[in-house]
């Protein structure tokens, strides 16, 4: 991962607070009168509409944090996503023009129920729900995130793993021409990333496919990507075109690239530095420059219902 420290960001990517404030209003103010936040100004310039497409029949989850959201325009514009750029400005610019249709998934491995299924019939056996989830990124800093998505425990359960499948491994689409950074040197294609079974079927764990009410931006993963909001937010692969039950735990991208740095595990623990810097603080993005650094919590504060997970892990060693 390209890290960039707070000092290195520059002054025009930091939201004052007023502003950030007057952002939030009028974001609420256009979901409540149930318009599109896209087709005004200036954010409509940077995705867009046919990717925007607004959802319906989303319900509300109870699982949802009740802190302050991040703006659309920080979500959608701050983003890592190699296949389209190595600088968090990049996806935003070169994913414009990327067509997340037609769309397939692959199912295979350990289940009852494999194939390979087109997007739309993919997604009909489940229930959209908001998920507002404070997600917390490796290179310390954080946001907070109104996803639309459907359970990957109902996804596990649709297609029945036996009792061989371990772990879920999911891998992002790979396409030179439709994804223009995997020409570069980088990371070793397609982006790969896993679960254990546990994980996946934990009740935080969702499949997004939405953003603020609207269908997903490309560069934060259209058409779906993986949200796991106790994780660094590398275990958050997008564009997904595989789903596997394997029965071994499966390879994952930044553990491959740098395996002293990232592990498979990649759970958010303040107390385990990152070899590099420490992860005991960390940045809200677009709280503005008078806004302190926050203390990280373990497990991103959703320790009540993934600590028990790890209970028998020494948290140190798998990192
Ligand atoms: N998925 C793919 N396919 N390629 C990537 O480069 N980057 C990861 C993750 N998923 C990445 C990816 C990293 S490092 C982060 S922090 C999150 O996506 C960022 O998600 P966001 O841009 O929606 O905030």
């Amino acid at each position: 991962m390209l890290i960039r420290k707070p000092s290195d960001i520059r002054s025009s990517e930091i939201t004052s607070e007023t502003n950030y404030l007057n952002r939030r209003d009028f974001i609420r103010a256009g979901a409540i009168a149930g318009g599109s936040i896209i087709s005004s100004g200036a954010i409509g310039a940077i995705v867009p509409d046919s990717r925007l497409a607004p959802l319906t029949n989303i319900a509300k989850s109870p699982l949802s944090t009740s802190e302050m959201l991040n703006s659309f325009e920080d979500i959608s514009t701050y983003n890592n996503f190699y296949e389209f750029g190595l600088q968090k400005g990049d996806p935003v610019v070169n994913a414009e023009n990327f067509k997340p249709r037609p769309w397939s998934i692959k199912v295979s491995g350990h289940a009852e129920k494999t194939g390979v299924i087109d997007f739309d019939d993919f997604m009909k056996p489940f229930d959209l729900e908001e998920r507002i989830y404070r997600m917390r990124c490796v290179e310390a800093w954080s946001m907070v995130i109104p996803w639309v998505g459907i359970s990957l425990a109902d996804v596990v359960k649709h297609f029945q793993p036996t009792s061989k499948a371990q772990y879920v491994a999911f891998e992002t689409l790979e396409d030179r021409e439709r994804m223009p950074g995997q020409k570069g040197w980088s990371l070793d294609w397609p982006y790969r990333e896993g679960l254990t079974i546990a994980e996946a079927i934990n009740p935080l764990t969702i499949l997004a496919v939405g953003l603020y009410g609207n269908a997903i931006p490309n560069q934060n993963g259209a058409p779906i990507r993986l949200v796991v909001p106790w994780k660094y937010g590398f275990k958050g692969i997008k564009s997904i075109v595989g789903i596997k039950f394997m029965s071994s735990q499966p390879q994952t991208s930044w553990n491959m690239a740098n395996p002293s740095e990232y592990g498979f595990y990649a759970n958010v623990n303040p107390e385990v530095d990152h070899p590099r810097w420490s992860q005991a603080r960390e940045r809200r993005i677009g709280g503005g420059i008078f806004d302190k650094k926050r203390k990280t919590l373990m497990f991103n504060g959703y320790g009540e219902q993934v600590a028990h997970l790890y209970k028998d892990l020494n948290l140190r060693r798998n990192f």
